[in-house]
C-alpha cells in the first residue's frame, strides 16, 4: 500500500490541466478549459476540465472524474500504477506501507500466476502458427470457421499441442514452481506425482482482465464434443476468480464507452466473431446466468446491457435469470433473441456485420416486457395463474429501487398494466406496498436499529417536520451526514481554539458508528489529520481502497437530501447567505448524538424487563439521565435551528 502521506504529496502536486493536456489539445474558457471528449466521438468540444475542482466532465457523453480516474480510463492504468506514474512525473518518492506476510504470499503467488499465464500463453501461439501440428489442425480449423489471422492474433487465440506434457515439460525447464503449475489448470497431476498438460489438443482462449493481463484460459476440443467437454476452463485461483469474469472486456472498454451499450453473448467465439465484423463493444459470460460482480463490471462502462442469446429455452432462462440483479444494479436491460438455432457466431457469419446490427437494432426487446409477454402466453386464460403473473410483475418492477429510476418505474407500471389489461393504480399500490415491505425488512435485519422510533412521542423540535425524521430513522443518514460535516468543514476554524475536526472529534469521543465502513473512514480522517497532513474529501477521493472511494463520493458528491432540507428551512429564515457551517455541524453532531442516546435508552428500557429490583433502581437512574441528555439535545437543536 502507498503511504497516505505519499498520497497526500501526489494530491497537492497534481495539475489535471497538465496531465489531461497531454491527451486533449484544451483551450480556456473562462475558469475552465473545453476539448474535443477522448472518450467518445465528437466535433463539437463539451469535454471540460475545470482545474479548480480538478475535476473533468464531458457534457457530450457524461464522463466525469479526477486527474487519477482519467488515467485509469483512459489509458487503463490500475489505481497504483496511476499514482505511481503521477509521482514519477512530479518527482515524488514513493513510500509504500509494509503488507503483512500473508498479504505478500497471495501478491506472490498471485505474480507468479500471472508470468505462468504469460509464458504459456507466448507457447500456445508459437505452436499454433509455427508447428506442423498447430497449423494443419488448430489453425485450419479456425480459418474453416472463418476467423482471420489479425482477429486470432488480437485475442491472442493458441493451440496446446496433443502430445501429452510439452507444455509441462516447457514450464519446467523454464524452473517455474512445480508446486504452484496444477493452480493454473494448464498442468494436471496424473497418478499423484507425474505433470501432464490439461489442454491437450486443445484451442487455447486466453481471458484478460481489464488491464490486459491473462488471468486464465478456456481451451476447446478442435471439432465436435463428444466424448470430452467442449471447453475446460481454469479453475479458481489468486487470479481467476469465476464470478468476476467478463470473456472480452479488455478489448471492450472503450468500444463500450462510445457506443454507451454493453452487448453481452455466452460464447469465446461469439465474442471474436462479432469483433471481427467489426461489433467491438461485446463481452461474454462463459454460458451462466450473471452475477452481481459482472453486472457491476458493466455498470462501471454502460448503464445500457443488451443481451444477445440463442433463441433456445435454456438461453432464455440463463439471461431471465439475471434480470432482478440488474435491475437492482439500476441497468436497462434489452433482450435480442437470435433465431433458428443460430448463435451470435454463425448469425453474424451467415448475414455480415451490417444485417446483424439491423437484427439486433429490430428485434431489441425491453426485457421486463419480454418477460411479461412470455409469462401471459403460459398463463393463457387461468385466472389464478395470470393473479400470479400480475403478483410476479410487481415484484420485478419493486426492484427498481433508485431514486432516480422513478420516471422508468412510473413508465413501466403504466405499460405492464396495459398489457396485463388491470387497472394502473392498482398495480402501483402493489409495487409500493412490495417496496414497504423490503424496507421494513431490511430494517429488521439491522441489529438494534429501532425502526419504529419517532421523535414525535419526545419533545420535537420546532423547525423539523416528520419527514427529516423519518430520513434520519430509516437509513445511516446520521452517521453518513457527520462524515459530510467533518469532510467538508473539517479544516475550518470552529473558534480560536480549534478547528472544525478538533470539536467534532471531542464531541464525539464517547460514541461509535453502527456502520463499520464508517466508523473506519471516521478513525482514518482522524489519524490523518493527527499526523499533520490536511486531510478533506479529495483526500479521500484518491483513497486505495475502492470502496472508501465510492462512500466518499455518496457521501459529498450527490447532493445531501438531508443537507438540503436544512437548507431549505435556512432559506425560509433568511439565513442562507451567512455561513451555515456551524449551524450545519452542530446539528449534525447532535442528532448523531441523540440518535444514539435513543439507542441506549432503548436498551436500557429492555435490560429492565428482566432485572431484579435492585438492578431496576439503577437503570432507572440511568434512564433518568438519558432522558435529561435527550431534552437538552432535542432543545439545543430547536435553538440551533431558530436561531
Ligand atoms: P456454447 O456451447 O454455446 O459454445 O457455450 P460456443 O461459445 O458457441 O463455442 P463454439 O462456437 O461452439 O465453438 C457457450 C459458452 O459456455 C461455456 C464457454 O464459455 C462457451 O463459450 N462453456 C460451454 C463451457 O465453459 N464449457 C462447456 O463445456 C461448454
Ligand atoms: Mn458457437
Amino acid at each position: 500500500m502507498i503511504t497516505p502521506q505519499t498520497i497526500e504529496q501526489i494530491k497537492n502536486r497534481i495539475d489535471i490541466i497538465d496531465v489531461v493536456g497531454e491527451y486533449v489539445k484544451l483551450k480556456k474558457r473562462g475558469a475552465n478549459y473545453l476539448g474535443l471528449c477522448p472518450f467518445h466521438n465528437e466535433k463539437t468540444p463539451s469535454f471540460t476540465v475545470s482545474p479548480a475542482k480538478e475535476l473533468y466532465k464531458c457534457f457530450g457523453c457524461g464522463k466525469s472524474g479526477n486527474t487519477i480516474t482519467f488515467l485509469m480510463e483512459h489509458d487503463k492504468m490500475s489505481y497504483v500504477e496511476a499514482l505511481k506514474w503521477l509521482a514519477s512525473r512530479y518527482n515524488i518518492e514513493v513510500e509504500e506501507t509494509e503488507s503483512t506476510p500473508e498479504q505478500k504470499q497471495l501478491q506472490l503467488a498471485a505474480d507468479s500466476l500471472y508470468i505462468i499465464n504469460n509464458f504459456a500463453q507466448k507457447f500456445f501461439d508459437e505452436k499454433l502458427f509455427l508447428s506442423e501440428e498447430g497449423q494443419n489442425i488448430a489453425l485450419s480449423y479456425l480459418k474453416e470457421r472463418g476467423f482471420r489471422e489479425d482477429i486470432i492474433k488480437k485475442f491472442q487465440i493458441g493451440y496446446n499441442p496433443s502430445q501429452r506434457d510439452e507444455l509441462t515439460t516447457a514450464l519446467l525447464q523454464n524452473q517455474f514452481n512445480k508446486e504452484l503449475l496444477p493452480k493454473t489448470g494448464l498442468v494436471v497431476v496424473r497418478n499423484e506425482t507425474e505433470l501432464i498438460d490439461n489442454y491437450r489438443g486443445r484451442i487455447i482462449f486466453p481471458i484478460h482482465n481489464n488491464t490486459g493481463k491473462i488471468i486464465g484460459f478456456g481451451a476447446r476440443v478442435i471439432g465436435k464434443a463428444d466424448k470430452a467437454p467442449k471447453y475446460i476452463n481454469t479453475p479458481e485461483n489468486e487470479i481467476y476468480i469465476k464470478s468476476k469474469v467478463l470473456y472480452g472486456s479488455y478489448f471492450a472498454r472503450l468500444a463500450i464507452d462510445k457506443a454507451n451499450e454493453c452487448l453481452l453473448v455466452e460464447g469465446y467465439t461469439d465474442v471474436v466473431s462479432l469483433h471481427q465484423a467489426g461489433i467491438e463493444n461485446v463481452v461474454a459470460s462463459g454460458g451462466t446466468s450473471l452475477t452481481t460482480d459482472q453486472l457491476r463490471i458493466i455498470k462501471k462502462y454502460s448503464n445500457n446491457l443488451t443481451i444477445i442469446y440463442d433463441g433456445d429455452a435454456a438461453g432464455i432462462k440463463a439471461a431471465l435469470r439475471g434480470l432482478d440483479m440488474a435491475l437492482e444494479e439500476g441497468l436497462n436491460v434489452k433482450l435480442v433473441l437470435i433465431p433458428d438455432k443460430e448463435d451470435p457466431d454463425s448469425y453474424v457469419n451467415k448475414v455480415g456485420a451490417t444485417a446483424f446490427q439491423d437484427f439486433v437494432a429490430k428485434n431489441k426487446k425491453d426485457f421486463i416486457l419480454f418477460q411479461l409477454e412470455v409469462m401471459l402466453k403460459d398463463a393463457g386464460n387461468d385466472v389464478t395463474k395470470k393473479s400470479e403473473v400480475v403478483n410476479q410483475v410487481a415484484d420485478t418492477l419493486s426492484k427498481i429501487s433508485k431514486a432516480e429510476d422513478f420516471t422508468k418505474l412510473q413508465d413501466y407500471i403504466k405499460q405492464c398494466s396495459s398489457l396485463l389489461k388491470i387497472d394502473e393504480g392498482g398495480l402501483t399500490n402493489l409495487v409500493n406496498k412490495l417496496k414497504r415491505d423490503k424496507i421494513a425488512k431490511d430494517e429488521k435485519k439491522l441489529p438494534f436499529e429501532d425502526a419504529n422510533y419517532n421523535l414525535q412521542q419526545s419533545q420535537q423540535p420546532e423547525g423539523f417536520s416528520d419527514d427529516n425524521f423519518l430520513l434520519l430513522n430509516q437509513d445511516e443518514a446520521h452517521e453518513k451526514n457527520v462524515l459530510r460535516v467533518l469532510l467538508e468543514y473539517g479544516l475550518r476554524s470552529w473558534d480560536d481554539q480549534k478547528t472544525m475536526a478538533q470539536y467534532i472529534f471531542e464531541e464525539l469521543e464517547q460514541f461509535r458508528f453502527d456502520n463499520p465502513q464508517l466508523e473506519s473512514l471516521f478513525n482514518e480522517y482522524r489519524n490523518w489529520y493527527d499526523q499533520g497532513l490536511q486531510p478533506d474529501a479529495k483526500s479521500f477521493l484518491y483513497h486505495p481502497d475502492d470502496a472508501v472511494r465510492s462512500l466518499v463520493v455518496s457521501i459529498t458528491v450527490f447532493p445531501h437530501e438531508l443537507s438540503q432540507k436544512w437548507d431549505d428551512r435556512l432559506e425560509g429564515m433568511n439565513i442562507v447567505n451567512r455561513d451555515t457551517s456551524h449551524q450545519d455541524v452542530l446539528i449534525s453532531i447532535n442528532i448523531f448524538k441523540l440518535r444514539k442516546i435513543k439507542k441506549m435508552f432503548d436498551e436500557n428500557q429492555r435490560d429492565m424487563e428482566n432485572a431484579s429490583l435492585e438492578e431496576q433502581m439503577k437503570l432507572i437512574e440511568v434512564h433518568k439521565d438519558l432522558k435529561k441528555i435527550e431534552r437538552e439535545l432535542s432543545q439545543q437543536l430547536g435553538t440551533v435551528i431558530i436561531k
